[in-house]
């Protein structure tokens, strides 16, 4: 019987040889020997270990493991960018021993070797960034001297993390839920940085970030209209989820049809279409706890009078959670660079939304989000003003 502390044990005595004795000291080479005997029987066990170190905490699959809060090692492979780790079957001592050598590398800063050495471990053992801001959501950090944060959010971590999330859905069917609610915390703190209202909202560099700005900023405007509405910050952040997750089964949808530039076919959009239903499918059978994001999966094309899509048998109110995530969601879309329109002004967003008021979307979420907008605008005005 093994488990993933006597692992991590193993992992940690391993890069304290390595610190210790050059290559190919005996007593280095027994606690490789070692470690990689731990990572057997943890895989053995069950296939595909993985863990996560975030926030002075270890995840090991969906568990913290509690005895290992503050963990020496766990601190510092996070800060040396190794947030998530991964070991898929069959990975070889040699492997594991080129892989343990790239880790003491990142640890003391330098860079690796070779990148021949990078390609092999590459394959089975995966691993990088999952950053997670410091700070508590509404903990006020001051502004740098001459930088507009509004003009250019740095939000590079969290955009690399939405990727790897989708790449962990499409290429291996699962989602890492502490992982995406770790990035919907970095935005949260992201968001209150200032005193002020601040939207860091992302403009895409190339249509192919699309899925994963959009995910972003849909995330963020879902947040930002709640909090405004009064919820408190665990119910935000349940919203900020859905919003994050809300196009999940994009990863469903062939690529060809979802970067194409110009208008859809009769069966492309059909294709299309059928991302709400799939993304409900994937989240549905991940996790219980994330019911409202797969509600929101589902139902984020739905209008107000019934129209939109997928077509419901028996037709129904949209959840609340979906109609804030719609609104959301058209905002982000129009004020987007499409390959076939420029991105609308968001007066002219606000404009539609309003044209639509109480046909596709809820009328008070629309009075809602225009007038939070608008004070976000306001007060950017007001840090434009200053610098
Ligand atoms: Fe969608
Ligand atoms: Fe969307």
């Amino acid at each position: 019987m093994s488990d993933p502390y006597r692992y991590l044990t193993s992992l940690g005595q391993s890069l304290a040889a390595m610190a210790l004795y050059p290559g190919g000291h005996p007593a280095r080479e027994r606690a490789v020997d070692a470690s990689f005997e731990q990572l057997n029987e943890l895989a053995g066990d069950e296939a595909g270990p993985q863990f996560s170190f975030l926030d002075g905490e270890v995840i090991y699959r969906r568990q913290i493991l509690r005895e290992l809060t503050g963990w020496e090692w766990g601190k510092r492979l996070a800060s040396a960018g190794i947030q998530r780790l991964e070991f898929l079957d069959g990975v070889t001592r040699e492997e594991y021993g080129g892989w343990l050598d790239e880790l003491q590398h990142l640890l003391s800063g330098e860079t690796p070797d070779t990148a021949e050495a990078r390609q092999l471990v590459a394959r089975r053992i995966r691993y990088g960034a999952i950053e997670v801001r410091a700070g508590a959501p509404g903990a006020a950090r001051p502004a740098e001297a001459g930088v507009d944060p509004e003009a250019a959010p740095d939000l590079g971590a969290e955009v690399e993390a939405i990727r790897w999330i989708h790449g962990e859905v499409g290429d291996l069917g699962r989602l890492p839920l502490l992982e995406a609610e770790a990035v919907v915390r970095s935005l949260a703190v992201a968001m209150h940085s200032r005193s002020e209202i601040r939207l860091p909202l992302l403009q895409l560099k190339t249509f192919d970030q699309y899925t994963t700005t959009h995910s972003s900023n849909v995330s963020v405007l879902a947040m930002a209209t709640t909090e405004y509405l009064g919820l408190g910050s665990r119910e935000v952040r349940t919203f900020g989820v859905a919003g994050l997750l809300h196009d999940l089964g994009k990863v469903r949808i062939p690529k060809e049809i979802l970067v194409k530039p110009g208008q859809f076919t009769e069966e492309e959009r059909a294709v299309m279409q059928r991302h709400p239903v799939e993304g409900a499918r994937i989240i549905i059978g991940q996790e219980a706890r994330l019911e409202l994001a797969a509600f929101v999966a589902y139902e984020h094309h739905l209008m107000l009078n019934g129209g939109g899509y997928p077509t419901l048998r028996y037709p129904r109110d949209a959840h609340y959670a979906s109609k804030v995530v719609h609104v959301c969601d058209v905002y982000d879309a129009l004020c987007t660079d499409r390959p076939y329109r420029p991105a609308w002004t968001s007066e002219r967003a606000l404009g539609y939304l309003a044209e639509r008021s109480g046909t596709e979307f809820d009328p008070e979420l629309v009075d809602a989000f225009t007038r939070m907008i608008g004070e976000w605008q306001q007060s950017r005005g007001a840090i434009e003003e200053t610098a």
